[in-house]
């Protein structure tokens, strides 16, 4: 989908159809396009078949008293409760209202739409966000019926002055949203289609000022990664290392650390069916890292990144590493592994202390890393602990602005405690194994960073929607990409 902005507003728009917010009270701008329409659009109010009420649709034929022939009125709701969000989400509504209903083309003044404290460039980007992401549909194995398959091609942002500020804003979110987009794509593909070869050949994709390495089997065993390749063990797949380097500014690098378990069946401690069923998004972390790093190189952010993405399946086989098995890793530090299941935290255990070795002002990770922290916050928010409180507040500040909220967990040394091994260094599964998940498997990754500022993003929530509303779609959000972009975005600013 493309997005334009054009030097026009509703009365002189040429073109089929414009989207238009209106909130329960305060009609004002609304005047002079009911008196054009002959006060019908205060008589849908009167009769209260059209309220304002937040996202509900009404599609008003202008009978050309504009040249467009169609106004969707989209409702905003109250507009003391309004925000960033809503408006957000009233875009991928109207987007997914209008794809369906077979319009290709279509106009939006959502922007115009008053949020308190925001510039007109981040409602410009904000409603491009929506209705880029709200665009988006995962149809690439379909056969059938294809033709009706429907997409919007083009929305146009009406501004008839800022167009300036209007076009940096769509153009930021056109580059971060299709970011965005590709990691949905990466994490809705099949397992067997996307392995930790074909994640290696999406990352060769990458713009070219990204420097791409690949760590093949013989390079993670000549490194040490032990931990990698015990969890590889049980695969038929080699596994990979991804390092990806952005180097746009002379500071040390900010490490981002992804998981890419491209199919997590739990190994011998194998998952229940109805478990394993979405085990394909177990990679997200990893897509999230590249399609960051894609979105920084498009916008030339003046940055330096490096993306690490160890990427392994999780299977068992005659070969699979086992419970009671004790794994040496890249840091030296051994681990008891009690539940093959638990695989992510081991191969994080490798890619932390690797990616220390860089030096790196701070170290960021995503991982899709336990059930424990969906229990815990759902899939509104990612679970957020760490080594430093000031990196993890600016982490869920950034997190806030661009609403993929975290949320702070403790990492209270108890938890530290409970993943002690008797035999090993540490052990995979916390004691008691019911207790705080999310948390001992965090206290179990902080093991492996010494002495860099480190933020730890529970991904397993968010990554994954259960709901096609909105901008989501059913399958992987690429939750992060935006988070991650805004807080590069604001690195020194707020260091
Ligand atoms: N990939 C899973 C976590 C997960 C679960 C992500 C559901 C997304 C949705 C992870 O590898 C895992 O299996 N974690 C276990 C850990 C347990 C064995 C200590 C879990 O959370 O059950
Ligand atoms: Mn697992
Ligand atoms: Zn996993």
């Amino acid at each position: 989908m493309n997005v334009k902005v054009e030097e026009s507003d509703i009365f002189t728009y040429e073109g089929e159809c414009i989207v238009l917010g209106c909130f329960e009270t305060d009609r004002k701008h609304l005047a002079v396009l009911d008196k054009k329409f002959d006060g019908r659009i205060s008589s849908l109010f009167k009769r209260k078949e059209f309220t304002g009420e937040l996202f509900q649709l009404w599609l008003l034929n202008t009978l050309r008293k504009i040249p467009a022939e169609n106004i969707l009125l989209v409702g905003l709701g109250k507009k003391e409760e309004f925000d960033a969000e809503k408006l957000r989400k009233a875009s991928g509504h109207a987007a997914k209202f209008l794809r369906e209903a077979g319009v290709k083309v279509f106009a939006t003044v959502l922007h115009h739409s008053e949020v308190t404290g925001a510039s007109v460039r981040f409602l410009a980007q904000t409603v491009t966000e929506g209705a880029v992401l709200a665009n988006y549909k995962f149809v690439e194995y379909k056969t059938v019926d294809r033709d009706k398959i429907r997409f919007v091609d083009s929305v146009v942002l009406l501004a008839s002055k800022n167009k300036k500020d209007v076009e940096s804003g769509v153009n930021e979110a056109v580059v971060v949203s299709k970011a965005q987009c590709w990691v949905r794509d990466l994490v809705n593909s099949p397992p067997s289609i996307l392995t930790p070869e074909n994640l290696v050949a999406a990352a060769h994709l990458l713009p070219k000022s990204v420097k791409v390495t690949v760590f093949d089997k013989k390079r993670i065993k000549e490194l040490g990664m032990g931990g990698i390749l015990a969890v590889n063990a049980g695969s038929s797949l080699d596994p990979k290392f991804i390092v990806a380097e952005y180097k746009n500014s002379s500071d040390a690098p900010i490490a981002l650390v992804g998981k890419g378990v491209t199919f997590d069946s739990g190994g011998l401690s194998l998952k229940p069916a109805q478990y394993m069923e979405d085990m394909k998004m177990d990679m997200a972390g990893a897509g999230v890292v590249l399609g960051v790093l894609k979105a920084i190189a498009e916008l030339k952010l003046p940055v330096h990144v490096i993306g690490f993405a160890p990427l392994t399946e999780n299977m068992p086989s005659g070969l699979s590493y086992k419970p009671g098995d004790i794994v040496t890793t890249f840091s030296k530090k051994t681990i008891e592994v009690l539940n093959t299941d638990a695989e992510g935290r081991v191969i994080l255990a490798d890619a932390l202390a690797f990616a220390e070795t860089k030096n790196p002002q701070a170290i960021i990770d995503l991982a899709t890393l336990t059930g424990a922290c969906i229990v815990a916050l759902g899939t509104a928010a990612a679970g957020l602990t760490g080594n430093n409180h000031s990196l993890m507040d600016k982490v869920a500040r950034a997190g806030d602005a661009v609403f993929e909220r975290c949320w702070h967990l403790p990492l209270f040394d108890e938890y530290k405690e409970m993943v002690k091994s008797d035999v090993a260094d540490l052990r995979n599964l916390g004691r008691p194994d019911k207790e705080a998940g999310a948390l001992t498997a965090a206290a179990f990754l902080s093991a492996f960073v010494e002495k860099t500022p480190w933020a730890h993003i529970d991904i397993a929530g968010p990554a994954w929607s259960q709901e096609d509303k909105f901008y989501w779609s059913k399958g992987g959000t690429g939750f992060g990409v935006r988070l991650l972009v805004e807080l590069l975005k604001s690195w020194k600013k707020n260091l």
